[in-house]
């Protein structure tokens, strides 16, 4: 019998810079509930989901089949973190919307809200399209950092702490969405 014991490979998914928050269970059972929520609210009602890209494109899959009714999805990209972890407050409209919302009931669907700035803007842009009704649902709610206090969110997975977080769609620069859990990166400088 050889000595050495056999190496377990270190994968993106296993990499122990990946302190995990909220594992594949938690969330999945999480976001059963929100769909539940937002199905008993939205009877009737004619609803798109906007999600705002990238960030919101794995919790938006998974909520979108947590929604038993009849919906649409459309999508936006707003640029607001360049590559890095700092809120410039900037919001520029990357891609608009595909169909005119006038007349519907939205909801934009984020990954996370931080300073709220992003969202504030965005929420003001849509406002002025004449839809019936526009609600927030964040994924995940970073309170701490919160610029914009006033921003009201209808439905939020988890409220988390002000660490910078990554996996199931959010990224450090471009890295880890496809993490298919919530975890804290340990030491960012570390590849
Ligand atoms: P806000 O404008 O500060 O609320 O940030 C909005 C956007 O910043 C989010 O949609 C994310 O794309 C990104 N962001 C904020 N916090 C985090 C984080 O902890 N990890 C990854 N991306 C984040
Ligand atoms: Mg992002």
């Amino acid at each position: 019998m050889s000595a050495e014991s056999p190496k377990t490979e270190i994968t993106e998914f296993t990499n122990p810079n990946l302190e995990i928050l909220y594992t594949v269970d938690e969330i999945k059972d999480r976001i059963r509930e929100i769909g539940q929520q937002i199905t008993n609210d939205h009877r009737g009602r004619d609803l798109v989901l906007v999600g705002v890209l990238k960030g919101s494109c794995v919790f938006l899959a998974d909520l979108m089949r947590e929604i038993d009714l009849q919906l649409t999805i459309d999508f936006m990209s707003v640029s607001s973190y360049k590559d890095g972890t700092v809120s410039t407050g900037d919001v520029e409209i990357l891609k608009d919307l595909s169909n005119p919302i006038r007349g519907k009931d939205v909801i934009v669907v984020e990954d996370i809200v931080d300073t709220g700035l992003t969202l504030s803007r965005l929420l003001e842009i849509l406002s002025s399209r004449g839809a019936r009704s526009i609600k927030l649902a964040s994924f995940l709610d970073k309170p701490e950092p919160r610029v914009k206090t006033q921003l009201k969110i209808d439905y939020t997975g988890f409220v988390v702490p002000n660490k910078f977080l990554v996996g199931y769609g959010l990224d450090a620069a471009g890295r880890y969405r496809n993490l298919p859990f919530i975890a804290a990166v340990r030491d960012p400088s570390a590849a």
